[in-house]
């Protein structure tokens, strides 16, 4: 009979000390869950003289990884150092020692899934990384356990708290993206190279773990399309609001016509949206089920506690599996492993879209006539147009809507219209999400 299960946490940062936390302070209740303790065993970090306001059990930190993994008492590894190399080496040793295993690393995931997967469901253990997408939202489990029913039709997702936390008081306080970035950082949200964040990288890789396994088809994050928020400026903030709108960084993934077709760029959202108010470091996820229909998931997206939360959900999952035999019974993947199928992913040109265009150009008569032109010799019908004030010779903005139109076409469009002499800077491209009327 199995009295307790032992955890080995590697990387004592900012998810480490959330989860540590967590397992300390709730220990009594996830054993009344479980049925038997959890035991925090073993804690590695390099550096074991931080404070961290956390005082652990005499002997359980230490500045070796290997001292988790061989520690014949651990019987789930919990990986929380990130980065790939050490990581990858860690999880990959710890599943063939038979150990459970848990992540947060969806840098890794994204990079390196499908060996890690593939070593997990060959040796039956059980891999948990609800952690790595959503920081505490259950996406993970309910793209595997509760939407299992569904052929999932689209997802779409505010899946970077960093970069809605910058949007967020950008929009609401007018502050600025320097210094709104440097509070996420101080609040432990964002990656350790936070142009992740900003670039869109963590959203897309992310979003590539989301299509893996909602689409049960093998992705890799670098095929995504991936734009971050760095260009947006307060004109951009400013015009969404003159539409209604508001400017989400999104996840976007869709099955068209048996093609799947995933992005991450900054969205402008109209108020029907439910991502549309989530805001600061809250993610939300939509997902949208055959059966179902639409779901979303929203809460917080980063932080020690959130991600902790996350993380310790795996371990339970992974405690009570191990008490009852059941570990391997959930494919890593959610698919069972000769059951994916490669889709095609549907190239970016070939996307359509609700276009914002922002054009700088110099205030003489034509302008607009010519920028028309372009637009309709390309197909591309405008919807709306807005040009505030006039100030003859000098640069203004001109603000155009499009109507539904294919994303070659755009482009080709703008790359025409940015070589014309009165344009004095390239045109800013915010795809919309909504319908087209
Ligand atoms: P931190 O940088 O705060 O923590 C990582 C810890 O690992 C640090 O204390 C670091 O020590 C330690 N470490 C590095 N190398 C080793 C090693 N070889 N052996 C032992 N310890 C080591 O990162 P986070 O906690 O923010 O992130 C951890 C993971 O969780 C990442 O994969 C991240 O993407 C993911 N994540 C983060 C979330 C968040 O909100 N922060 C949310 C969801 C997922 P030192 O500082 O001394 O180098
Ligand atoms: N840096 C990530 C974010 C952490 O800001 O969302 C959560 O995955």
């Amino acid at each position: 009979m199995i009295s307790r299960v032992g955890v080995g946490l590697i990387g004592f940062g900012t998810v480490g000390s959330g989860v540590v936390k967590i397992l300390l302070e709730n220990a009594g209740l996830i054993r009344r869950r479980v049925g038997v303790p959890i035991e925090l065993v073993r804690v590695a970090d390099l550096d074991v003289t931080r404070d961290r306001g956390i005082t652990l059990p005499p002997g359980v930190l230490v500045n070796d990884a290997k001292q988790v993994l061989s520690d014949p008492n651990v019987d789930i590894v919990v990986e929380l150092v990130g980065g790939y190399d050490f990581a990858k080496r860690l999880i990959l040793d710890a599943i063939a020692a038979g150990k459970t295993v848990v992540t947060a690393n969806k840098a890794l995931l994204a990079l390196h899934g499908e060996e890690i997967f593939a070593a997990a469901s060959r040796k039956g253990i059980d891999l948990g990384f609800e952690a790595s997408v959503g920081g505490g939202i259950p996406v993970i489990h309910a793209l595997k356990e509760g939407l299992a029913a569904n052929s999932i039709q689209s997802i779409y997702g505010i899946i970077n708290g960093t970069s809605n936390y910058i949007l967020s008081r950008m929009t609401n306080e007018g502050k600025g993206f320097a210094e709104t970035l440097v509070e996420a950082q101080k609040a432990g949200y964002a990656e350790a190279d936070p142009t992740f964040d900003v670039a869109g990288t963590d959203s897309a890789h992310k979003l590539a773990i989301l299509v893996n396994l909602g689409f049960g088809t093998p992705v890799n994050f670098k095929d995504l399309y991936t734009e971050g928020i760095t260009h947006i400026t307060e004109h951009d903030m400013a015009y969404a609001r003159e539409f209604d709108y508001t400017i989400k960084l999104l996840g976007i993934a869709k099955l068209v016509e048996g093609d799947v077709e995933a992005r991450v760029h900054p969205t402008m959202l109209g108020a029907e949206s439910p991502l549309a108010k989530i805001e600061g470091v809250y993610n939300a996820i939509q997902l949208i089920g055959d059966a179902v229909g639409d779901v979303v998931l929203s809460g917080r997206g980063a932080g020690d506690l959130a991600a902790g939360s996350a993380v310790v959900s795996d371990i339970i999952a992974g405690a009570r599996n191990l008490l009852k035999g059941g570990a391997g019974r959930v494919p890593p993947a959610s698919f069972q492993p000769g059951e994916r199928r490669p889709l095609r992913l549907r190239p970016m040109e070939e996307i359509r879209s609700l276009y914002y265009l922002r054009f700088m150009v110099t205030d003489r008569p034509g302008v607009l006539a010519q920028i028309a032109g372009e637009l309709g010799r390309y197909g591309i019908s405008i919807s709306s147009m807005l040009q505030k004030g006039r100030r003859e010779g000098q640069t203004v903005p001109i603000v155009i809507k499009t109507h539904t139109a294919r994303e070659r076409d755009v482009q080709t469009a703008l790359s025409q219209i940015n070589r014309m002499s009165f344009m004095s800077e390239p045109t800013t491209l915010i795809r919309i999400e909504g319908k087209d009327e």
